[in-house]
Order: structure tokens, then C-alpha cells, then sequence
């Protein structure tokens, strides 16, 4: 499981508490590790730093048992990639570890610097950052839950990474344009040739 959840400010105690650090233990499962999410952009303040993280926790059922796909999220971007010792190459090929602190950037809006992805969510996640984490975190093939879909971001990484996914979402207004996005995606994938699958449950319908 991941979990993200924003700040909240505990009255004489913090100004921006982590939800995940009032909850952490909540979970009947076991905290593998805290993700730190870094994004670029934000709002700039004038009394204290900047928030420019958010954290994902990692749980898993099992501490001996879990999926990591090291390999599928390996970063690319290595400093001396031909570095050797003895005539061997010391990295490894596929890149390194992407470590614990994720830098990537969030879908901004505005003119001329509004992302490619963006859609009319207020806060959609980066598919990159969703991408990383289900293949990281995911085999092909899983059934992913996303109980609060929002834009549908999971779902279309999802679908991409050949997962299955299961979304919930409280707003109808959301609710559409997840499933325009995903029905974009399903023609995109029908042009190649492979059909997907899509049922879309309404309220009324359930
Ligand atoms: C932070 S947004 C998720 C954004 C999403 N990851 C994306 O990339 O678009 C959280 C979403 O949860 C929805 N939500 C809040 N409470 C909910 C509930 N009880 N059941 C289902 N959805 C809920 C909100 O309407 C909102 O769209």
C-alpha cells in the first residue's frame, strides 16, 4: 500500500504536521520505507521555507516478502557511468538505485507553462510520480485500487504499464474526466492495436 496524505497544522504543536506521521501506525501493516516526493514549484513564503515535498509511505504485509522492481525504476542518470575498477564496469548498466527522495515535477497550470498532461483537476499527481510507483511497487498484471481516483492518473498508468485498476471517486464532475482521459487512452491504444477494457459505475447506477 501507499499512502499520500497532505499537512495539517496541530494548534501549539506545528504549523505543517505530515498526516502520514499522525497515522503512520494506524495501518495494520508493516512501514517499509517513507518516500520524499520533491516537486519544483509552489508557493513561495516569506516566514519560513518553501514546501517543496510531499511523502509517500510505503507498507507492505510481509517485511520479508515484497514486491521491488529495482530494475523497472532504476535512474538513468548516472555521473560516471563508465566508472571501472579492475577493467569492470562498477555501475550497474541499467542505472542506480533512485533512492528516497523522488525529484519530480508537479503538473503546473498557467499559459505558457501548463503541463502537457494537465487536466481540469485541481490536484492532479504527475504520472511520472505514479508511474514510478506502480512499477516499482507492482507486477504486471496486479489490480491496483486507487480509492481516490481524482483525475484518473493511476488508472492511465495503470492501463499503460499493463496493470488492471479499480478507481473510486466522491465528485461526478471528477468522475468525468477520469473517464474522458481513460477513453482518450483507449483509442490511443486501439490505433495499436490492443483493445481495453472499461466499465464506468455512476452512483446511479450501483
Ligand atoms: C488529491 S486528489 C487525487 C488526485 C489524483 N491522484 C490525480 O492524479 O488526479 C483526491 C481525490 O479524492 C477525492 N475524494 C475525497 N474524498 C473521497 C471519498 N470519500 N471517496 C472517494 N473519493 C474521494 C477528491 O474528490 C479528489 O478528487
Amino acid at each position: 500500500m501507499l499512502l499520500n496524505l497532505g499537512y495539517v497544522k496541530v494548534d501549539e504543536k506545528g504549523r505543517a504536521i505530515p498526516i502520514t506521521y499522525l497515522l503512520w501506525d494506524k495501518v495494520p501493516l508493516f512501514l517499509n520505507q517513507e518516500i520524499v516526493w520533491n516537486y519544483s514549484a509552489g508557493v513561495a513564503c516569506k516566514n519560513y521555507l518553501s514546501p517543496r515535498n510531499e511523502k509517500i509511505l510505503w507498507y507492505v504485509k510481509d517485511e520479508k516478502n515484497y514486491t521491488f522492481n529495482l530494475d523497472s525504476i532504476r535512474d538513468k542518470n548516472v555521473k560516471y557511468p563508465n566508472s571501472r575498477r579492475h577493467g569492470k564496469l562498477r555501475v550497474n548498466t541499467l542505472g542506480k538505485n533512485p533512492s528516497d527522495v523522488w525529484e519530480i515535477a508537479k503538473v503546473t497550470t498557467g499559459k505558457n507553462r501548463s503541463s502537457t498532461e494537465r487536466t481540469p483537476h485541481p490536484c492532479q499527481f504527475p504520472i511520472d510520480l505514479i508511474n514510478r510507483l506502480i512499477l516499482g511497487f507492482t507486477n504486471e498484471e496486479d489490480v491496483i485500487l486507487d480509492p481516490f481516483m481524482g483525475s484518473g492518473t493511476t488508472f492511465e498508468s495503470a492501463l499503460r504499464n499493463n496493470r488492471f485498476c479499480v478507481g473510486f471517486e466522491i465528485l461526478p464532475e471528477y468522475c468525468e474526466i477520469a473517464k474522458k482521459r481513460i477513453q482518450l487512452l483507449q483509442r490511443e491504444v486501439q490505433t495499436v492495436g490492443t483493445q481495453l477494457e472499461l466499465e464506468y459505475i455512476s452512483n446511479e447506477s450501483v
